[in-house]
């Protein structure tokens, strides 16, 4: 799709805890690419949107809601910082409480619609990675490479803890883990874009792989794609 003089357009697809924020970041520093993280985009949307005390519910209300809102991505620290209306909400976008709102607010069409043009937006002019659940379904089903990344739900729940932890939350690993299922259920039950593997995707599941075997199987993979278009 996109120029490969330009670079490709990278989708990365699949649930949470799968491992893809870290995988991506690094495959788009290995690239020289554009890091996309939309999950963040959703998270910053939910974050907001509490703090104007909008119901998921309102429809009107939402659609107004995300006119109003800018979301950017800033490098500092080496990455990736999160800026809804020039505010750094990086962190704040992680509690376990804005996960589980962002899984219900990333279902409601208004939300969809408004950061499917963001998306596109920012990765048509290829050179880009991007993260999500519909990269290679809806947001560019014309992508030049697709991956969906997996792990099983145990393994996704584990990790998850983990990080928690080490951000000093408090939380048990038997609620992170039913967490993860939960969301899990709440993203493939959706009406709008739900999670789904798209048909030409190359499938990684990264349950006992490192990081650095998940990456080096991509790489190979869109270095291959690179030559091919010459
Ligand atoms: O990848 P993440 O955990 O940061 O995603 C947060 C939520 O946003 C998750 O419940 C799924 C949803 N999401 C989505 O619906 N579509 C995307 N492209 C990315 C995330």
């Amino acid at each position: 799709m996109a120029n490969a003089a330009k670079g490709l357009i990278v989708a990365i697809d699949g649930p949470s805890g799968a491992g893809k924020s870290t995988v991506t970041k690094l495959l788009a520093d290995r690239l020289g690419y554009i890091y996309v993280d939309t999950g963040a985009m959703f998270r910053a949307v939910a974050l907001a949107a509490k703090r104007a005390g909008i119901s998921i519910d309102d429809e009107a209300a939402l659609i107004r809601f995300c006119q109003g809102i800018d979301i950017a991505f800033a490098r500092n620290n080496g990455c990736c910082r999160v800026v809804v209306n020039g505010e750094d909400v990086s962190e704040a976008i992680r509690t376990p409480e804005i996960s589980l709102l962002t899984s219900k607010i990333s279902a409601r069409k208004p939300v969809r619609d408004f950061l499917l043009l963001r998306q596109r937006e920012m990765g048509r002019k290829g050179g880009v990675v991007l993260e999500g659940r519909d990269i290679g379904t809806v947001v560019f089903p014309d992508a030049d490479v697709k991956f969906f990344l997996s792990a099983s739900a145990e393994e996704r729940g584990r990790r998850r803890f983990q990080e928690l932890k080490a951000k000093g939350e408090d939380v048990s690993l038997e609620r992170t883990i039913a967490e993860v299922a939960e969301r899990d259920e709440q993203d493939l039950r959706r009406e709008h874009a739900p999670l789904r593997r798209a048909d030409d995707a190359v499938d990684i599941d990264s349950t006992g792989l490192s990081v650095e075997e998940v990456l080096n199987r991509m790489e190979r993979i869109i270095r291959d794609r690179l030559k091919a278009k010459g």
